[in-house]
């Protein structure tokens, strides 16, 4: 039975701007990015202060009212995606929207959870610095829900995940008190860090009203590019010699298989392909060279001619970006695959993690494995390699008529298939984008008791009346 919801108490509290109630407006963030998962809300509540936050958590917990915090509704798992049976309400954060303090001596950012990721890479920018983490869905995404799904992008290579950048954090926890961590400190032993437990809690723990983000210098030299190679191998290698040839320069290094690329090119409009024929697989790689002055593309062109001259890694071709708009046309085409796979009609998609050595050989032979297993898919995978981490997708056959039939008989088997295969090899079922719901009894089934168990009683100490974001992230007990 689902809880009498008080409308008038959160209008009391947020006023006309604060609540949105038409079904018109409310409708598009009721469908995940995917458009995997339709669910309902009777109202968005759309608070404008954390104390705003803490009041409309302290009406729906009175009232037993769960609430599905949401930022830029990007998520990849159903995340933010309320329940189908209309019982919970969402609670936005897009209007507590500011950056709150620049310092670029503390070299930090204390932004409202509602600030978009572009936002603050535009702010940071300004003043000479970066905040250095970065994804496609930067236009959309917010630092909330980029801190409560510990979200990776392509630089954690060199300066990793959420986890690492979040200094400080406030909340909103489900009882409506309000956990005041922005304090910057480096180092604090008061027992369980919360900071650390809200990120990547998916919003099943409180609200993440607010962070203290660390920034980096700005870049002042950087190069840009694009490698053709014979395999994921060839790629690993070829940022290991870079490293070695040229110390910790690397800021980003993504690989890509050539069928995502080549759906760029056919689906995001202005992109061109960047090598003259085809490679069966591309490195990205965007260097800092910052540190070596004058001389820093002089050494990369140097490095780059070591490599192709001692014929260590098999390079089949290489472009360097010339300028600045052609770096960003190579960005761009990384940036928008996953645009381009829902244009090209959503594959199967997996966000896997293994130990980084191990990743080649799991690309292609997790490829291989799935493809004679389930004859006509086509299996291949980009992403972020030298974090170990990649996004394997798997095709229904070609010319197949019924996709949503095949996905019906076939999807939960291809499933258990693939994540049995990275469970096999000492990874992870979710290496970015979290649980949410599309994860849910696949974390169940595959979790040793113990993890199931501690998770179970964290959910209960902290949310003991189950009201932030039901259904997410949590095995159900059928499920584990
Ligand atoms: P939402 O989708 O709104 O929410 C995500 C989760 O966080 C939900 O569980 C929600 O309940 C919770 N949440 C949101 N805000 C709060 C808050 N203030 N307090 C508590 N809980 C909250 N992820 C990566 O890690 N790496 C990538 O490279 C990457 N690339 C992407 C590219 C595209 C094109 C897209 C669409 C997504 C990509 N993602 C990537 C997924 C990624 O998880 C999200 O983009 C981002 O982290 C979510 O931010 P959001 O504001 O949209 O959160
Ligand atoms: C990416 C998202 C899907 O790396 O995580 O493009
Ligand atoms: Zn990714």
């Amino acid at each position: 039975m689902t809880a009498p919801i008080p409308f008038n108490a959160f209008a009391d509290i947020l006023g006309p701007k604060g609540m949105i109630t038409d079904p018109d407006d409310i409708a598009p963030w009721l469908t995940d990015w995917r458009g995997h998962y339709h669910g309902a809300a009777a109202a968005i509540l759309s608070p404008a202060s954390t104390q705003e936050v803490a009041a409309c958590v302290r009406i729906a917990a009175e009232h037993g009212v769960p609430l599905v915090p949401q930022g830029g509704n990007t998520s990849m798992v159903g995340g933010a995606t309320p329940p189908s049976d209309g019982s919970a309400l969402i609670l936005s954060l897009r209007r507590m929207n500011r950056i709150r303090k620049l310092d670029t001596a503390a070299n930090q950012a204390v932004c409202e959870a509602g600030v978009i990721l572009s936002t603050l890479h535009e702010a940071a920018e300004a003043q000479g610095r970066r905040f250095p983490l970065s994804l496609g869905a930067k236009g959309s995404a917010t630092i909330g829900g980029l801190i409560s799904t510990n979200a990776g992008g392509t630089q954690v290579l060199r300066h990793g995940t959420m986890r690492g950048l979040v200094d400080g954090i406030e909340a909103v926890l489900t009882d409506g008190s309000i956990y005041e961590g922005l304090a910057p400190l480096k180092k604090d032993n008061r027992g369980y860090d919360l900071k650390q437990l809200l990120i990547g809690a998916e919003g099943t723990l409180g609200i993440v009203t607010a962070a203290t983000l660390r920034l980096v210098p700005a870049i002042t030299r950087s190069a840009t590019a694009w490698f053709g190679l014979a395999s994921p191998h060839d790629a690993l290698a070829l940022l290991r010699a870079l490293e070695a040839r040229l110390g910790p320069v690397i800021e980003g290094f993504e690989v890509m298989a050539a069928e995502p690329v080549g759906f760029v090119i056919d689906h995001i409009p202005g992109t061109r392909a960047p090598l003259a024929s085809p490679a069966p697989w591309n490195a990205l790689i965007e260097f800092d060279l910052s540190g070596f002055g004058e001389t820093g593309h002089a050494q990369l062109e140097a490095a780059l001619e070591q490599l192709m001259t001692d014929g260590a890694i098999p390079l089949l071709d290489a472009a360097i970006a010339q300028n600045e708009a052609q770096s960003r046309d190579f960005w761009r085409i990384r940036e928008t695959i996953p645009e381009a796979e829902r244009a090209a009609g959503f594959p199967i998609a997996f966000d896997v993690s293994v130990p980084i050595n191990a990743m080649p050989d799991f690309m292609l032979s997790a490829a291989d494995a799935c493809i004679a297993r389930f004859p006509g898919t086509t299996a291949t995978s980009y992403g972020h390699l030298g974090d170990g981490n990649v996004h394997f997708h798997v095709r229904a056959p070609v010319g197949l008529t019924d996709y949503p039939g095949w996905l019906k008989t076939s999807g939960e088997e291809i499933r258990h298939y693939v994540h049995d295969l990275v469970v096999a090899a000492g990874g992870s079922i979710s290496a970015e984008h979290g649980i949410g719901q599309s994860k849910r009894a696949e974390l169940g089934r595959l979790s040793a008791p113990a993890r199931v168990k501690a998770l179970r009683a964290i959910k209960t100490a902290l949310d003991p009346q189950g009201i932030m974001n039901p259904g997410k992230l949590i095995p159900l007990a059928s499920e584990a």
